[in-house]
């Protein structure tokens, strides 16, 4: 978790985007401190541009002595020679002008990497393994939020470049990942065909189309056609680079069965499978179970997530746990509020961290950060049960 302190409401949401993952808002540096003092591990304070210089340098002197491995970012209104040389006298980071909140991503990830290092040569790693883990999110009913998942869970993983993270849309036909991050896709999955056998982390890296520093996505192919030519393979082999160049991966699919999506789910750690409260969708996470246990894919590898979730509908997540048989893991509200950031172009935990619909997906980050485990299967009543109640 990072700090940001500042008493301009209105720049909370941009600024705590811009910076990544879990944030703590205070107004000023005392709050700061207690902050700090209650959680040892915090590594990163962005102070904004409202706090008083010699304030803000005071704190940066202190915490330097008191924890070396925190990062302090200092925001100004604007960059001045005079300000830049104090504040590195008294241990600030990096000096950022606050309007530029690709600066402000860029210096959070890299005072986050030094943090990983602390002065006593103690590295603080990402996580333990040195493969990275993959998480794929699979519904085999279309539009019950997958894109929207994956690329909300995509961006709370990178945690403002805490993570490497890769965004893969293996949607490939009609992928919506770069037009939801409002990326152009220059270089796609297709372009690996040309590699195939011979793929390395190189010649990975020239496929993928960078949204934040750290945060890289492998995008579908334009023409639809192209999805045909690419063997399951091609998918395996490129999914076994990237998690050696990335913390996580994680892979958005396209809303059925098929032999990209039976390789994804062979090397993936984490099957995060969705579902909405309605009856359809139920049944088809009650098939896709079914279809994963056929197929022996390790129990503890899911994570059901019941997105879209709206007391209004009449299904409640006793009766979804009832059909599925099994624990929901994480509940994701329904809201306006994410057709609105899809159509802004920015992943909602981006652009209103505060949000319940974003306290969701960080709630799916966190099951991965932690390793999922296995929910308790609930009692069983079985979907006829479940018309008859909800009819
Ligand atoms: N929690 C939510 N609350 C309200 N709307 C949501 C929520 N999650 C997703 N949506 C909306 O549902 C629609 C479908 O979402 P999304 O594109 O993520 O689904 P999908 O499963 O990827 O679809 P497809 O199968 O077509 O790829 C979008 O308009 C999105 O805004
Ligand atoms: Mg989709």
């Amino acid at each position: 978790m990072s700090i940001l302190c500042t008493k301009q409401r209105a720049v909370v949401p941009p600024l705590a985007g811009a910076m990544g993952g879990e944030v703590s808002h205070v107004d000023d540096l005392t709050a700061a401190e207690g902050v700090l003092a209650s959680d040892p591990r915090e590594t990163l304070v962005v102070i904004g541009a409202d706090v008083d210089l010699m304030e803000a340098l005071d704190f940066a002197s202190v915490q330097r002595l008191l924890r070396p491995a925190l990062g302090v970012v200092l925001l100004r209104e604007r960059l001045e020679v005079s300000v830049l040389a104090l504040a590195i006298r008294a241990g600030v980071r990096e000096v950022v002008p606050e309007s530029d909140l690709d600066l402000v991503a860029e210096s959070c990830l890299r005072s986050r990497e030094l943090s990983r290092v602390t002065p006593d040569g103690v590295v603080i790693p990402a996580q333990q393994s040195t493969e990275g883990k993959i998480a794929v999110v699979f519904a085999t009913k279309g539009g019950c939020g997958k894109t929207t998942t994956a690329t909300n869970l995509a961006v709370t993983l990178h945690a403002g470049g805490a993570n490497r993270v890769c965004l893969v849309d293996l949607d490939i036909a009609f992928g919506d990942v770069a037009i939801s991050l409002q990326l152009t896709p220059v270089r796609t999955l297709v372009d690996a065909m040309a590699m195939d056998g011979q793929l390395d982390e190189t010649g990975a890296s020239g496929l993928l189309t960078r949204y934040r520093p750290g945060l890289e996505c492998l995008l579908a192919p334009v023409e639809p056609g192209d999805a045909q030519q690419i063997p399951a393979s091609l998918v395996t082999d490129v999914l076994r680079v990237l998690r050696r160049m990335f913390d996580y991966v994680v892979i958005d699919t396209p809303p059925q069965f098929n032999e990209h999506v039976l390789a994804v789910l062979d090397e993936a750690d984490h099957h995060v499978l969705l579902t909405t409260p309605d009856v359809p969708t139920l049944k088809n996470l009650r098939l896709t179970i079914d279809m994963l246990d056929l197929l022996s894919y390790p129990r503890d590898r899911r994570l059901i997530v019941l997105n879209r979730e709206d007391s209004r509908v009449g299904l409640t997540v006793t009766d979804v746990e009832s059909v599925v048989k099994t624990g929901v893991a994480v509940r994701v509200p329904a809201s306006l509020a994410v057709p609105a950031s899809i159509n802004r172009g920015v992943p909602i935990t981006i652009d209103q961290p505060e949000h319940r619909v974003s306290a969701g997906f960080r709630e799916i980050a966190t099951r991965i950060l932690a390793g999922a485990k296995h929910e308790p299967p609930a009692a069983r009543r079985g979907l006829f049960g479940l018309r008859r109640r909800s009819g």
